[in-house]
Order: structure tokens, then C-alpha cells, then sequence
């Protein structure tokens, strides 16, 4: 049993790790301050709960010296495309000043026995090809370079403390919970309203999918296997699922038809058309292996009320 802080653990990723962690009989701290997650999605005690901006640096120091976690899981980001383009500064203050607020605090705690940090498949270039860890890196927006400056920050901290640092780079999560108007719940929010006739943007580009709770299990996995040094794994499922494919999943679930209507407003100028995860590292490490095929994970969304607490 480990003292475990999560930052970010009312959002959609975090409610089912923080729930995953939880049967496994750990002790769970959380930070959030709730702009984007929703409390009622997990279980804690007032006491274990902390509703604070990453962005302060003396509350969030003050609360990591008084939890002592051992682990500390940090998720708490502004993670929405098309609202990190919109709020550029806020989404780079909080990935990056709030990462930073967060290992500074870590540095002089004298419990933390391991990091890890939640960054993310933009932090890559367009490539056609599965991304491997010791790829390129050239993020296409905001965004993926607030996450990668994460990833520089890690490495520092990292090399100033000797403390074990995983680096985890998330593909496309799906799952209960969603706090974003992803293409997922957008198709999910739209069938539930009773219409058959959807609207959406792209259609071509394909994404690596991987459910919520195949994600838990292996940032589970990791923490446990990873005791030295500093590394980066992909977190995805090493399948990729074009937009129309998504909706023919919903589509065998409903066992009824669904069209598709390109919306102009949705249509992205700049889209990657492919991002797929080389997932080979993740699993040979660990021995984890994604269970959660695409059907059966959307077949428990449909009629899944959504609540998204902001638009673009
Ligand atoms: N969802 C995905 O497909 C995906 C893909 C790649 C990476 N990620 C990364 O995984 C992590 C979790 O993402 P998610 O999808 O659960 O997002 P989310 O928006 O549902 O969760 C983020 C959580 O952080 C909290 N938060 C935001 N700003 C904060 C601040 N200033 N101070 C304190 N708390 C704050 C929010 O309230 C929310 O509970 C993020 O770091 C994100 O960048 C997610």
C-alpha cells in the first residue's frame, strides 16, 4: 500500500485510475481544482481532497509537504486542442508553470519515492509510421510543446534528485467520464440526444484508441515495475481506428444505421492522418497487455450522459 497524490484526479483519465488505485487498497491524495473534472466521479474523503490550482506554488508545496506521498502521479493539465489554441498562455501556464510547481514541491519533499508524468502522443511530428519512444519529437501545437517542456522539466528534476521519473506519452483515451468534446463522446453526445444523422469533422484522419481502464492498469503496472532512472513509454493500444470506423463500432452496438454529415465548422485546416502508438516497449516492460476492444468499450457509452463543463 503506497501515499499516492494525483493531481488531476476528477477528470476523465484520472476518476478511473484514482477508482483503479483505490481497489488495490492504496491511500489516494488528490489536487484538482476542478475547472475541468467533476468531484462526483470518484470517492474521497474531505481531508484527502485538495481543490487547488497547480498554478500556486506555495499552496501546492505547502499540501505535498503535508500529504509526504510516496508516489506522485501528476495529471492535472489543460489538455483540449482547440482550447489550448484558443488560451495559449493559460494552457502553457498551467503544463507548464503548474508541472513545474508540482516537481519543485516534490524536490523538497522528503517521501517521494517515484514520478510520473502524463504527456502525450503530440508531442510527435506528422509520421505515417507507429511512433517509438526514441522517435523525433516536433509538436504541432501549443499544446504537445506545453507537454514536451513538461517532459524537459521531468528530465531536470530528475537529474537534480535521482528520484524515479516515468514519462508517459497518452494516445487517444476513450471511456466513461469525458470532460471534452473528443470525437468520441461528441458521437456519443449526439446519439444520445435520439438523432441518426450526426455531424462531424474529418473524416479520414485515424487515431490508437486505448480504454480508461486499460490505461489504469498500466500506469498500475508501470509504477510498480519502474525503480531507476528516467524513461519515456507510449500508452496506446497499437490499433488505429479511422472516424468512420469509430461510428460503424456505434453503429454494431446500436444494431442501427448511422449517417454521417461533414460539418464545415468542425473540419480542422491542419490534421494529422495518422497516429499510432508502437506500444512494444510498454509491454515488454511491464507484461501489461490492452483487453478493451473497441466495441466493447463503446457499447458501455451508449446512453452515458455527458458533462462537459466547457466549450471552445
Ligand atoms: N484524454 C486523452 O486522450 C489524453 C491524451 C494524451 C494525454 N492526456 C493527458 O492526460 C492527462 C489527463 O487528461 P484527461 O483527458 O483526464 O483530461 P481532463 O481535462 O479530464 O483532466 C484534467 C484534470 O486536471 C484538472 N486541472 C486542470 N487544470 C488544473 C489546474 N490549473 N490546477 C489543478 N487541476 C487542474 C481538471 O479539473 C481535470 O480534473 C492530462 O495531462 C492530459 O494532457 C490525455
Amino acid at each position: 500500500m503506497k501515499r499516492i497524490l494525483i493531481t488531476g484526479a476528477t477528470g476523465f483519465i484520472g476518476s478511473t485510475l484514482f477508482n483503479h488505485l483505490k481497489n488495490k487498497g492504496h491511500e489516494l491524495f488528490v489536487i484538482d481544482n476542478l475547472s475541468f473534472g467533476n468531484k462526483n466521479y470518484i470517492t474521497i474523503n474531505d481531508d484527502m481532497f485538495f481543490e487547488e490550482d497547480i498554478r500556486n506554488k506555495a499552496s501546492i508545496a505547502k499540501i505535498i509537504q503535508n500529504v509526504q506521498p510516496q508516489w506522485v502521479i501528476h495529471l492535472a493539465a489543460i489538455h483540449f486542442i482547440p482550447y489550448c489554441n484558443q488560451h495559449p498562455f493559460e494552457s502553457s501556464e498551467i503544463n507548464i508553470n503548474g508541472t513545474k510547481n508540482i516537481l519543485d514541491a516534490c524536490k523538497e519533499a522528503k517521501s517521494i519515492e517515484k514520478v510520473f508524468f502524463a504527456s502525450t502522443a503530440a508531442v510527435y511530428p506528422i509520421l505515417n509510421d507507429a511512433y517509438v519512444e526514441e522517435g523525433a519529437t516536433g509538436p504541432l501545437d501549443i499544446y504537445g510543446l506545453s507537454k514536451l517542456t513538461g517532459e524537459y522539466l521531468c528530465n531536470e528534476f530528475h537529474l537534480a534528485t535521482g528520484i524515479p521519473t516515468v514519462i508517459c506519452r497518452f494516445f487517444n483515451a476513450f471511456g466513461p467520464n469525458e470532460t471534452n468534446p473528443h470525437l468520441i463522446p461528441a458521437i456519443q453526445d449526439q446519439l444520445n440526444s435520439g438523432i441518426r444523422t450526426i455531424k462531424l469533422g474529418n473524416l479520414e484522419p485515424k487515431r490508437d484508441f486505448i480504454h480508461t481502464t486499460d490505461m489504469s492498469a498500466a500506469v498500475d503496472m508501470l509504477m510498480n515495475k519502474f525503480d531507476k532512472g528516467i524513461d519515456v513509454f507510449n500508452l496506446g493500444r497499437g490499433i488505429e481506428y479511422s472516424v468512420v470506423e469509430i461510428v460503424d463500432a456505434f453503429s454494431r452496438q446500436l444494431n442501427e444505421e448511422i449517417i454521417i454529415e461533414v460539418d464545415p465548422l468542425r473540419v480542422r485546416k491542419t490534421e494529422r492522418m495518422h497516429l499510432l502508438a508502437d506500444i512494444s516497449k510498454l509491454k515488454n516492460f511491464t507484461g501489461w497487455e490492452p483487453k478493451v476492444s473497441i466495441d466493447e468499450g463503446i457499447k458501455t457509452l451508449i446512453g452515458q450522459q455527458l458533462d462537459f463543463k466547457m466549450s471552445v
